[in-house]
């Protein structure tokens, strides 16, 4: 088949209109070396155009508000309490729009998020790392002294808005079902023509309960959705699971809080159970992520998937690992862009041992340099950042 008739791709009136419609993709040789015989897939929302998850919700509470009149083009201010990527979200929206925005985040947050919001235009209001929840300093109560002070300031405050998970229960839900309905069965990858289990890292949890939403609601019933939460959060239910991290400091950006946001459902039903899990295992599952499917993602796409392939071991997930047709989502929020120089993530790229290729060539420019008219006494060169 040719490219051309694979993609009929419009010209758009604008990037957000490039937001959403994110490919699921085969996980299959993370499946093969865990020994899972389920469909494991991917949703890649690292190909939004600012980057991340949150585009879809940054887009919808700028256009619901819009057509509240909350926001009035040429005059309001947004004002967002963030971890980052809703942040970056808002700055697309509104540079396109044209409304000024303030995003306040911690500094935990990493510099390469700052410098995207502000290549957009956006101010960035820096809080400390470490806070209680009832500190006068954390992003919300910072981001409301300032929406209280600042002329025709508006916070769309992506904790409560209930655009946030809608904009997954009619999007990222239904692009989910579209594509496992349209996938043809064949005698070597069977299907069950359903979403059968979710899996998502949570922050506000807007992703979790959306995609929840939808799923149950018109779709599969019986389909499985499970929270990851980082260990050091309090997301998870029941909150026992918690407390054996209670007052953990963890590295990955975006998830995990130590209050319960407004739009996380605790509905019965909804989310069938939690898995924790932290740093080293999300890192783990990372690099199966980049080395075995090339894929350039978070690592709260790692904490999602090292939760998924917990479940998938566990008594409960045994059955459906182990069942050819079964197709498991995994939710991948966001790319490297944001983590680039995070020394976590550049530890990624080392091995314990050098490669076979890397030994190789460090053997063969050793000898190169050695050659009488290669030698610069004064230059050198790098293999992996290292000098020969
Ligand atoms: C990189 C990343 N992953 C995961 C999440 C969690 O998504 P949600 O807020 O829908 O729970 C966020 C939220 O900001 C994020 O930025």
């Amino acid at each position: 088949m040719s490219s051309s008739s694979l993609f009929r791709l419009p010209i758009l009136n604008s990037a957000l209109d490039a937001i959403g419609s994110t490919p699921l993709i085969r996980l299959d040789r993370i499946a093969a070396q865990e020994g899972l015989k389920c469909n494991l897939l991917g949703k890649l929302e690292s190909v939004s155009p600012a980057g991340s998850v949150k585009d879809r919700v940054a887009k919808r509470m700028v256009e619901v508000a819009e057509e509240e009149g909350v926001l009035v083009p040429g005059k309001s201010v947004v004002i967002e309490p963030t971890s980052g990527n809703t942040g970056i979200g808002l700055a697309m929206a509104c540079a396109i729009k044209g409304y000024s925005v303030i995003v306040v985040m911690s500094q935990k947050a990493s510099v390469e998020k700052e410098t995207a919001m502000r290549v957009l235009g956006a101010e960035v209001v820096r809080v400390p790392i470490g806070l209680s929840s009832g500190s006068r300093l954390t992003h919300t109560t910072v981001a409301k002294h300032l929406q209280q002070t600042i002329p025709h300031s508006v916070i769309l405050d992506q904790y409560s808005n209930p655009n946030n998970p809608l904009c997954h229960e009619l999007g990222t839900a239904q692009e989910m079902i579209d594509a496992v309905e349209e996938d043809a069965r064949t005698p070597t990858r069977p299907t069950s023509g359903k979403v059968d289990v979710f899996f998502a890292s949570t922050g506000t949890g807007g992703t979790l309960t959306g995609v929840a939403r939808g799923l149950k609601k018109a779709h599969n019933p019986s389909a499985k959705v499970i929270g990851i939460d980082v260990k050091g959060s309090l997301l998870a239910v029941p909150p026992q699971l918690n407390e054996p991290y209670r007052g953990t400091s963890y590295l990955i950006e975006g998830i995990g809080y130590d209050v319960i946001p407004a739009v996380l459902t605790r509905e019965p039903g909804m989310i069938d159970s939690w898995v924790k899990t932290g740093d080293a295992e999300a890192f783990a599952a990372l690099k199966l992520l980049l080395r075995l499917e090339g894929l350039l993602v978070s690592g709260s796409s790692g904490s999602a998937l090292a939760g998924a392939l917990m479940w998938l071991k566990s008594e409960e997930g045994r059955a459906i690992a182990g069942d050819e047709g079964k197709n498991v989502v995994v939710l991948l929020p966001g790319g490297t862009r944001n983590y680039i120089a995070k020394e976590w993530f550049r530890d990624l790229g080392k091995n314990s041992e050098p490669s076979m290729v890397a030994r190789q060539a460090v053997d063969s420019l050793r000898q190169y340099l050695a050659e009488p008219d290669v030698a610069e006494p004064d230059k050198f060169l790098l293999v992996n950042s290292e000098a020969i």
